[in-house]
């Protein structure tokens, strides 16, 4: 079957699909101190239906696999599915977003398995900021994860939501991580996805506000040519081993050349960050359908695709801001 193509001409071929909705932190710019109504363990797609999918994904052009979250290795097995994917026929590359909680007995068969990159969200390198943000005290164990991936020379991008009156001062010691370390540290602008139902924050830290603060302290600070589809825009540092970014998530300007579906934990299909949901996948799986079917069925979801965010958020039902929690979109 032909490969995957949206209403506007962009390819599909990155999919990132959310394992679980449950996570083991409790960051507060993605979920309240309660968590969030979690759903019920037959409501999650089985490993059996996530291979199958990809699978068919992979006949349609897909060749970049994300596993997100929640957080991934919430689920049993992870590693299993792993592997499972990286054998899929047409699959290129396997990378995982993590929180890094229980990330580090692993990484040895991270490494084994050929993982393409890991990106860690870690938002400050002091113990009790990171308490702060993240209502847990899993410090060390996120640490322990950052040295191993490095020690096992595995790509590692380190992901920091920038929030005002939280983290700021952290913007320098992580960036000082990239002087003798071959890690990308990327700064976040923080997005309006705490599960809480809150409108619109004010952005305090833009992309720009972010970029001359940076400047500010590294003044020759160098940008670098953006890798296609990338998130982020990226800089170097002369002398530093490694590189940083800024991703203007919030301000949204990589739409344009998205190349991005995504697949809930509950098997809905999103052709946005912002939609409502365009597919009900797991019906589909679950009701016997063959995979030409399905394969059409994802044809036509992209030809109705909003040409960005923005229009996708003026398509919902109800026309407010996406107010669901990260860790059920998947990021
Ligand atoms: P790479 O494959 O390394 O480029 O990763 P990525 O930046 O696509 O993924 P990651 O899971 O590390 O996400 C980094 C940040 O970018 C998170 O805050 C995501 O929510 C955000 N992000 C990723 N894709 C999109 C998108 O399509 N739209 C918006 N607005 N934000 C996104
Ligand atoms: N705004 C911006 N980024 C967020 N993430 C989670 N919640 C938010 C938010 N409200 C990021 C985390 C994680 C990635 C998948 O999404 O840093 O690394
Ligand atoms: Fe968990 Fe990631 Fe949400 Fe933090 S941002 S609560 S680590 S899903």
């Amino acid at each position: 079957m032909t490969p995957l193509y949206d209403n506007h001409g962009r390819p599909l071929t990155y999919l990132r699909l959310a394992v679980t909705d449950r996570c083991n932190l409790r960051c507060f710019y993605c979920m309240p101190e309660e968590g969030i109504r979690y759903l019920p363990k037959k409501d999650l797609l089985t490993f059996e239906e996530i291979e199958r999918l990809i699978t068919l994904l992979a006949s349609l052009g897909v060749s970049k696999i994300r596993l997100t979250g929640g957080e991934p290795f919430v689920r049993h097995d992870l590693m299993d599915l792993m592997q499972r994917i990286t054998e899929i026929p047409g699959i290129k590359d396997l990378h995982l977003t993590t929180n890094g909680v229980l990330t580090a007995p692993h990484v040895g068969a991270l490494k084994k398995m050929g993982i393409a990159s890991v990106n860690l969200s870690l938002d400050t390198l002091d113990r009790e900021r990171f308490r702060v943000i993240t209502r847990r005290d899993e410090f060390e164990p996120v640490m322990n994860t950052l040295n191993l991936l490095l020690e096992h020379d595995i790509a590692v991008k380190i992901n920091a939501v920038v929030m005002e009156g939280k983290n700021i001062d952290d913007i320098v010691p992580l960036i000082e991580l990239t002087r003798n370390q071959r890690v990308e540290v990327r700064f976040i602008e923080e997005m309006p996805f705490n599960g809480e139902g809150n409108h619109y924050p004010t952005l305090h830290w833009t992309y720009t506000r972010i970029l001359d603060y940076i400047k500010s302290h590294y003044p020759n600070l160098v940008k670098l040519p953006d890798p296609q589809h990338s998130t982020a825009y990226t800089y170097s540092i002369p002398g530093h081993l490694g590189n940083l970014g800024i991703i203007a998530a919030f301000s949204r300007t990589f739409c344009g050349t998205c190349n991005r579906l995504r697949i809930t934990a509950q098997g809905t299909l999103k052709t946005c960050l912002y939609d409502d949901g365009a597919l009900d996948l797991r019906a589909l799986l679950r009701a016997d359908h063959s995979d030409d079917y399905i394969k059409q069925q994802l044809h036509t979801a992209f030809q109705h695709r909003a040409k960005d965010g923005f229009e996708a958020e003026q398509r919902r039902k109800n026309h407010l801001p996406v107010s669901e929690s990260m860790s059920t979109i998947g990021g």
